[in-house]
């Protein structure tokens, strides 16, 4: 069993990222700038835009967060999109998910300009996707594109098998591996709730990927051996020794799968890291005008 080692690809990323914005820096006299709106304070959410604004800060990109309250009216946070759609200074937008209840997410979406929208969840940016031209690719699935390019995990021919058919995981996964390029060409198969024996299925996997957001729901026996597996859940479990009063456990039942692998995600230091580096890559990509021209 080998560890994918999530934390040091993103790491090393990073850096690559860090030289080119200083140099970019260089030419045009001002750094790739994220912005990322926070409705209200679900405390998970407010430490993924934490990181997200860390990460920025150790590539030498800056970040402005715009926090607003969970009773926020849909059309201030649109009037707030608005704004920063127009402000020549802000490369990308996103809105952290969830929004409350009685915020309409897709109307939310759709407000975002498509060339800022480095969460790349526009429809447009996922027609591109689909249609496989240029555009931001949701920075779960293209962080994990990334991860198994850099663990020279072969996709071609393979049997991978995506559980969660979510837009931001689940959906995004199965078009990118089923594309016609040497980092996809995949035999994928996307499994949902009303999936028949889904043990079976994911048992055929050369490689798969659970994004189904239920915890250790992945136990040995929906794994063959030989395969390798993809863990995109991060659940917090009470955990009353530590500090922060709990730990991180993700879609996959660690202990009993890792046997089996031939590669496994940890989590954490699996998937989440290469997420916030998708999204820095999308940033950057946005400051070059290398999508919309
Ligand atoms: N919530 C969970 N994942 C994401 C993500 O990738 N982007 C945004 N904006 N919200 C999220």
């Amino acid at each position: 069993m080998k560890l994918i080692d999530g934390k040091a690809i993103a790491n090393q990323i990073k850096a690559e990222i860090a030289a080119e914005v200083k140099k970019l820096q260089e030419q045009k006299g001002r750094t790739p700038h994220l912005a990322a709106i926070l409705v209200g304070n679900d405390p998970a959410s407010e430490t993924y835009v934490a990181n997200k604004e860390k990460s920025c800060k150790e590539v030498g990109m800056s970040s402005s967060v715009y926090k607003m309250p969970a009773d926020i009216t849909q059309e201030k946070l649109l009037e707030t999109i608005e704004f920063i759609n127009k402000d020549d200074e802000i490369d990308g937008l996103i809105v952290q998910l969830p929004v409350p209840k009685h915020i309409d997410v897709q109307k939310v979406i759709e407000s975002i300009d498509p060339k800022k929208d480095v969460d790349g969840f526009h429809p447009v940016n996922v027609g591109r996707m689909t249609l496989g031209q240029d555009c931001y690719l949701p920075a779960t699935p293209f962080g994990i594109s990334m991860l198994l390019e850099r663990y020279n995990i072969d996709t071609q021919g393979k049997n991978c098998v995506v559980v969660g058919r979510s837009n931001i995981v689940g959906t995004p996964m199965s078009i990118l591996l089923s594309r016609n390029n040497p980092l996809a060409n995949a035999t994928v198969t996307l499994c949902h709730s009303k999936t028949k024996n889904l043990t079976e299925v994911c048992k055929s996997a050369d490689i798969l990927i659970a994004a189904i957001g239920r915890c250790e729901m992945i136990t040995a026996d929906y794994v063959r051996e030989g395969a390798t597996v993809i863990d995109v859940g991060m659940h917090r479990v009470e955990d009353k020794s530590r500090k922060s009063g709990f730990r991180l456990k993700g879609d996959v039942k660690f202990d009993e799968v890792s046997p089996l692998c031939e590669y496994i995600t940890p989590v954490p230091g699996g998937v989440g890291p290469m997420t916030i580096v998708g999204l820095i890559m999308n940033t950057l990509k946005a400051f070059k005008g290398e999508i919309y021209k």
